[in-house]
């Protein structure tokens, strides 16, 4: 969650905070701010506002000549302390000498807020992020890496900041611990930020910082402390991240965007994996193939959407390879007695590799022997530090909050880790693998015919009929549930409209009461051994006056006298279909909060990398 961005070069930097900062504005967006330093002033502007980015820019207003060539932002999702100016960074410590914006909580903030009270300081806001300002500045002797080195130990929690001081307007000092921080190195000029596209336009030179390094930044050059001593110079890597992807490439939305690059996310995660005897190589797991074979459990831990494809690999494992799965929200696996131990595979599935519920799920599972594999999508981040193992997703950068082509890639991943696990196991014959590893790669191109089709124009405008409805209940079965319960949350999350998702066989045991005349039910029925069970649930909820919007799979005509409106989906076989139906509940939700009216890319309340508990 947040956003932050440094500066220090040759150039003058306010429209590169400010450009940087839009990047970052998926991370947080309920207000921003910035401050520029210079030898003359120290702080020689600095403006924060509520809102979003076109907020501080109204606030800011035209550049008027600034010259700053250091400077340092924020866009916040608000932990501690409300939406408001004066929560909103950078922080100043009381005498206005020191700066920070902060990623992160400090979790002992509260002790060290009281010590500082009782020591006289005064605090301006209410917020966690201040005490570190404070505490550095009371630290200060001239030296302002120094002074954070000796404020370090004393934090809690997990954080990443960058720090200025007035009286050393060519330097800032950045830290992380558990939250991303990069640097970005140009020619006379350093860029620090929460992530790459910050300034990916700039320099493509990155260097990765590990946890509680403190680096000290200035135009020419950047050294990496631990503690006291300074770390040997590390190399830069270079980024080949397409510069396109962090915009919206002609589409009215990155989420719309995203959902259209689907076929090429899955493509890419398929890549080199597979072999055209069916065979799957994943050489990043970190087991080799005996000792694959003879895993016990898995255990999947994940939040949110990466749950939903955890659940979906969850069918996929047990039949293809006869594996028992337990799938559980992390911020839940995290608290209950872990079983897990040596001979089970834990895989953290995190499209962001930052969440901090799945970052500590992992955690626990890996103290008690589990072999940990990271599912993500981003190249360095913390999961992949924590864990034994690495299965990329490659989505590419996902912008929009709503996941989207993350999700059909991680369901991607997790079908080539059940199609290997099959083959390794003998649960699976030859044959049946490579039939199965056929059809998983047909689906890249089915889905991107389906999108270049009529199809998704129809479901927007289907969607945009059901605008005004208070309430949906999803309904499917079998690998239709998890479908349903992605689906309700894309549209809880876009529309802000109440949803509950359930397995169509329960819904008789309570949900059926919340039914009405006209209520919309949405009902995964796509084709399956369970296809009739849920025709049959569709007449249960009609009778009672329900108004059907069914997922169905391309070329079932009988759907059509079941519901009022179908959603079409191209044909898979069944348990790979999640990938494909999934695809029109993403754009129902989209063109119902497009109807709305609402903002897709920045919905309400959310922040794209949840790095709280
Ligand atoms: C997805 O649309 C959501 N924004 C959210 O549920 C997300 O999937 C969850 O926070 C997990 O994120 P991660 O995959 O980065 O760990």
């Amino acid at each position: 969650m947040c956003g932050i961005i440094g500066y220090v070069g040759g150039r003058p930097c306010r429209e590169l905070i400010l450009t940087g900062l839009e990047r970052l504005e998926y991370r947080g967006y309920d207000s921003s701010g910035f401050a520029l330093l210079d030898e003359a002033q120290g702080v020689a502007e600095s403006v924060r506002a509520v809102g979003n980015l076109g907020e501080l820019r109204a606030a800011a207003g035209a550049n008027g000549g600034s010259t700053s060539t250091c400077g340092l932002g924020h866009t916040r999702w608000a932990t501690h302390g409300r939406v408001t100016e004066a929560n909103a960074h950078p922080h100043a410590s009381a005498d206005g000498s020191v700066l920070v914006v902060m990623n992160g909580i400090i979790e002992n903030y509260g002790e060290l807020r009281q010590e500082l009270q009782d020591a006289g300081v005064v605090f301006a806001s209410e917020t966690d992020t201040e005490v570190v300002p404070q505490l550095i500045a009371r630290e200060y002797a001239g030296d302002l890496a120094a002074a954070v080195r000796a404020v370090l130990p004393k934090l809690g929690g997990h954080f990443a900041f960058v720090a200025a001081h007035v009286a050393e307007p060519g330097r800032l000092v950045a830290v992380r611990r558990e939250c991303p921080l990069v640097i970005g190195v140009g020619a006379s000029e350093r860029f620090v930020a929460s992530a790459i596209p910050a300034f990916l336009r700039e320099t493509r030179d990155v260097v990765l910082i590990d946890n509680d390094e403190v680096v000290v930044l200035e135009a020419d050059d950047h050294t990496i402390w631990a503690g006291a001593e300074r770390l040997p110079a590390r190399r830069a890597e270079r980024v080949e991240w397409d510069e396109d992807a962090a915009e919206k490439g002609g589409y009215e939305t990155f989420m719309l965007k995203e959902i259209h690059e689907q076929p090429a996310a899955l493509w890419d995660t398929i890549g080199d994996r597979m072999r055209p005897d069916g065979s799957v190589e994943l050489p990043g797991l970190g087991l080799d193939d005996a000792t694959l074979a003879r895993v016990e459990r898995i255990h999947v831990v994940a939040c949110g959407t990466s749950y939903h494809a955890g659940l979906v690999g969850r069918y996929l494992i047990e039949d293809w390879a006869r594996v028992p799965v337990h799938v559980e929200v992390a911020s839940e696996y995290r608290y209950r007695t872990c079983l897990a131990g040596p001979g089970d595979l834990v895989l953290g599935i995190t499209q962001s590799g930052e969440t901090a519920d799945t970052l500590a799920a992992m955690r626990v599972a890996r103290e008690r022997g589990a072999h940990v594999v990271a599912v993500t999508n981003i190249m360095g981040s913390q999961a992949t530090r924590d864990s034994d193992g690495v299965l990329y997703t490659r989505a590419g950068l996902e912008i929009g909050v709503a996941a989207t082509k993350t999700h059909t890639a991680q369901v991607m991943a997790l079908s080539l880790l059940a199609l290997k696990l099959g083959r390794l196991r003998w649960a699976l014959t030859p044959a049946g693998a490579l039939d199965l590893a056929e059809e998983l790669r047909r689906i890249p191109e089915l889905l991107e015919t389906y999108l270049a089709s009529p199809a998704p124009a129809q479901v927007l405008e289907a969607a945009a009929a059901y605008a005004d409805r208070p309430f949906f209940l999803y309904l499917g079965r079998h690998v239709g549930v998890p479908v349903c319960f992605e689906g309700a949350l894309k549209l809880k999350e876009i529309s802000y409209i109440p949803t509950e998702a359930y397995p169509a066989g329960e819904m008789k045991h309570g949900p059926i009461a919340l039914l009405d005349e006209g209520s919309p039910v949405v009902v995964v029925a796509t084709d399956g051994h369970v296809f009739d069970k849920v025709v049959s649930n569709i007449q249960e909820v009609r009778a009672r006056g329900a108004r059907v919007i069914a997922v169905a799979t391309e070329g079932n005509e009988e759907i059509s006298r079941h519901a009022e409106d179908v959603l079409w989906a191209p044909r898979t076989p069944a348990l790979l279909s999640p990938i494909t139906s999934v695809v029109p509940l993403q754009l129902f939700a989209y063109g119902l909060a497009r109807a709305r009216g609402l903002n897709v890319d920045q919905p309400r309340n959310l922040a794209k990398t949840v790095t709280v508990e």
